[in-house]
């Protein structure tokens, strides 16, 4: 399976950043998928500015239903006609800012999925959690909660912890993670289980991105704080392992 990088500009960028981004971005290296998901504000100009190059757009969230009266939501097909091909779900600040439940992902990725674009739900545990041993009864939860039985589209795992805080989890607790999700998937999905990436997120960086990309069953990564750099995301997508 080809890597996915992807980089998730959370509420950063200004209109004139992306000219110049999207050119570096452009440089991408041919073994892996690369994709840039910037605030809704800038999806339409990265759109243009992405033309005819394999980077991939994306956006950080959608409603959960196709219109109506939801002031401050955009709805999938909205995101698509701007130019996303993904929608990042679920991200643990969504869940933690604005009380987003399983439920709401998984209506969110049946309006993805009906619009056309591609979801990437997002799973992870707390500190405490960890600590307590709870960690992979709760993503598995997280998954069977937030994903229909026919989903197809892409996984991260993101412990809560290492998000912005430079801290990664032990390799050998991001395998068994990893691990544990593909068996998640299996059991959930059945044999389409087997196709779902999985990517890791949290603190991925230039200089750690090489170790963990090579873990088995991480198929990629989803990138805060380094994808604000076009070089710093160029970086981590060589250091992806050939798919
Ligand atoms: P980080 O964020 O790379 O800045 O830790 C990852 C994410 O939240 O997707």
């Amino acid at each position: 399976m080809r890597q996915l990088i992807a980089g998730n500009w959370k509420m950063h960028g200004k209109l004139a950043d992306v000219a110049g981004y999207a050119a570096a971005i452009r440089q991408a290296p041919a073994h892996v998928d690369l994709l840039i998901c910037p605030p809704f504000t800038l999806l339409d100009r990265f759109g243009s500015a992405l033309k005819g190059s394999p980077v991939a757009l994306g956006a950080q969230d959608c409603a959960p239903c196709p219109q109506g009266a939801h002031t401050g939501d955009v709805s999938a097909a909205m995101l698509h006609e701007a130019g996303a091909q993904y929608v990042i779900l679920g991200h643990s600040e969504r869940r933690e800012n604005h009380g987003e439940t399983n439920a709401d992902v998984a209506a969110k990725v049946a309006a993805a999925t009906a619009a056309g674009l591609i979801p990437i739900v997002c799973t992870g545990e707390t500190e405490a959690q960890r600590d307590a041993g709870d960690a992979e009864a709760l993503v598995r939860s997280q998954l069977v909660h937030s994903l229909p039985q026919n989903f197809s589209g892409v996984v991260a795992y993101e412990p809560i912890w290492a998000i912005g805080t430079g801290r990664t989890p032990a390799e050998d607790d991001v395998a068994a993670m990893h691990a544990a999700i593909r068996a998640a998937l299996l059991r959930h999905l059945g044999a389409a289980g087997a196709g779902v990436k999985i990517l890791y997120g949290g603190s991925v960086k230039p200089g750690n991105a090489a170790s963990l990309l090579a873990l088995p069953e991480v198929g990629g990564a989803l990138v805060g704080g380094a994808s604000l750099r076009a070089e710093d995301l160029l970086t981590i997508a060589a250091d992806a392992p050939c798919g």
